[in-house]
């Protein structure tokens, strides 16, 4: 470490021997010059490095304004006091904090029962870091089930190419071939043929993604699990169907409750979702259910003390916070149903409301408009020829609003499209604001002679 002035033996002869304790200078921050790959040589005062390190996050872009994102940017003041008082506790010392492992136990329950669980006694589930933990744990039960059928050939996992990517890396580390049906035209999703065609002895699950990350969409879920049904009265393959329901699973349960989706579907084997997106919960939490303990080989399962006794835990993680868990429970007990569906409800309204303006501005094609997820994806007309969606999504960054562009998968790398997600906190005034911002950048964009955006520049988008 360089320290140009100041000096942080004084700072610690002032605090006494602990070097962590220090009094505040308001000058010295300025002074300093850190190495910033290697631990400096001395300790520096807390107010001190507290201003240092939030200095340097103010180059990160501001949460609340982005639009890429499906995850939690703004809760109540309660809930962060909450979180605060949780935050060292660690979720796996269900001895030590039982009550905490008692508030996951209770999250369980109330997902099964919004999920429409037909037995909760015989319900299995848990929390996870996110959606992504929950998925790899939801395809390992999937393939171990597999395995015990005694079949020989590899196991392959059928869903439709717009899976998020940690389906791709579940089957990247669990040695499973990806069976990505490709978009076709404006099929942007897996279909129930589709599915069914890419099914064979060796498929270990098919997933259906409510909704999906690349325009908001649900799956057909339903109607795979029932193309599903009859491909095994035909051939004897009772292939399960896990449903991704990072997104959908804490929507479609408030807004679209006639729609079937979840384990009333006798097919559907598990469902994750995860509480730091429309679980309305700052990251990360997820949450992975199977519908009966059959679903779930007990092998996988662990057990650690609890009170003394056992409690069953399957996670690939041992340690982590107990906050979120915590909040989970909080925002349940705080909205209840009729809060859930308002809230919900509400970031639905500002997604379709904000999205029939977008279509009115001209150059813009809707491919959804936020009916289902309150995220929708747009395009340019055919006829812009001056401008494209890359160069909205950098002329929108000038003004701090972080909206994605990027392209799509296979069959239709053709097509880029911006994104919109509207999370709660994501308020009609700023839609306005948004609006207002896109239709002042416009007259420049179709001044351009062209789009400036290198078509070179990688543009694949995972969130
Ligand atoms: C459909 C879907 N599945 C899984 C994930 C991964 O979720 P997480 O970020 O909670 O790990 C996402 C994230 O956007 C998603 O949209």
């Amino acid at each position: 470490m360089v320290l140009h002035s100041g000096n942080t033996n004084q700072a610690n002869r002032r605090g006494g021997s602990n070097p962590l304790v220090g009094g505040r200078n308001p000058a010295f921050a300025a002074t300093l010059t850190l190495p910033h790959h290697r631990l400096a040589e001395e300790p520096l005062p807390a107010d001190t490095a507290l201003q240092l390190v939030r200095d340097e996050l103010l180059l990160d872009g501001n949460a609340r304004l982005n639009l890429a994102t499906f995850v939690t940017t703004w809760m109540e003041p309660q809930a962060r006091d909450l979180m605060a008082e949780c935050v060292d506790k660690n979720m796996i010392d269900k001895d030590e904090y039982p009550q905490t492992a008692d508030l996951e136990r209770r999250c369980v329950s109330i997902l099964a029962d919004l999920w429409h669980a037909p037995d909760q006694a015989d319900v299995i589930g848990c929390s996870t870091t996110g959606s992504s933990e929950a998925c790899m744990l939801a395809g390992m039960a999937l393939k171990r089930r597999w395995s015990k059928l005694g079949r020989t050939g590899r196991p392959n996992l059928v869903m439709g190419a717009n899976v998020q990517v940690c389906w791709e890396k579940f089957c990247e580390y669990w040695e499973v071939e990806p069976r990505l049906v490709p978009m076709d035209g404006d099929r942007f999703h897996l279909s129930a043929e589709e599915a069914v065609a890419h099914c064979d002895e060796n498929t270990i699950g098919v997933v259906a993604i409510l909704g999906s990350t690349f325009d908001g969409s649900y799956e057909p879920v339903a109607q795979i699990a029932g193309a599903l049904d009859e491909l095994a009265g035909r051939t004897g393959w009772d292939i399960p169907v896990h449903v991704d329901g990072a997104s959908g699973a804490m929507i479609a349960p408030f807004l679209d409750p006639d729609l079937v989706w979840d384990f009333q579907l006798p097919r559907v084997a598990s469902i994750n979702t995860s509480g730091h997106k429309y679980g309305l919960v700052y990251p990360g939490v997820g949450w992975v259910l199977w519908r009966n303990h059959d679903a779930l080989p007990q092998e996988l399962v662990f057990n650690v003390n609890y009170l003394g006794g056992e409690m069953p835990t399957f996670a690939l993680n041992f340690s982590r916070p107990g906050a979120e868990v915590a909040a989970q429970y909080y925002t349940f007990v705080r909205l209840g149903r009729e809060g859930f569906r308002a809230v919900q409800q509400a970031s639905r309204d500002v997604a379709m409301g904000l999205s029939a303006r977008i279509a009115e501005l001209g150059p813009f094609r809707l491919l959804t408009r936020g009916d289902e997820l309150p995220v929708f994806a747009f395009t340019t007309t055919p006829d812009v020829t001056s401008f494209d969606v890359f160069d909205v999504s950098r002329r929108l960054r000038e003004r701090g609003w972080l909206v994605p562009a990027y392209t799509f998968p296979a069959n239709r790398t053709d097509l880029a499209v911006l994104r919109v997600v509207c999370r709660n906190g994501f308020t009609n005034d700023l839609a306005d604001l948004l609006i207002d911002d896109l239709s002042r950048d416009l007259p420049e964009l179709q001044a351009q002679s062209g789009p400036t955006h290198d078509p070179k520049a990688s543009t694949a988008f995972h969130h």
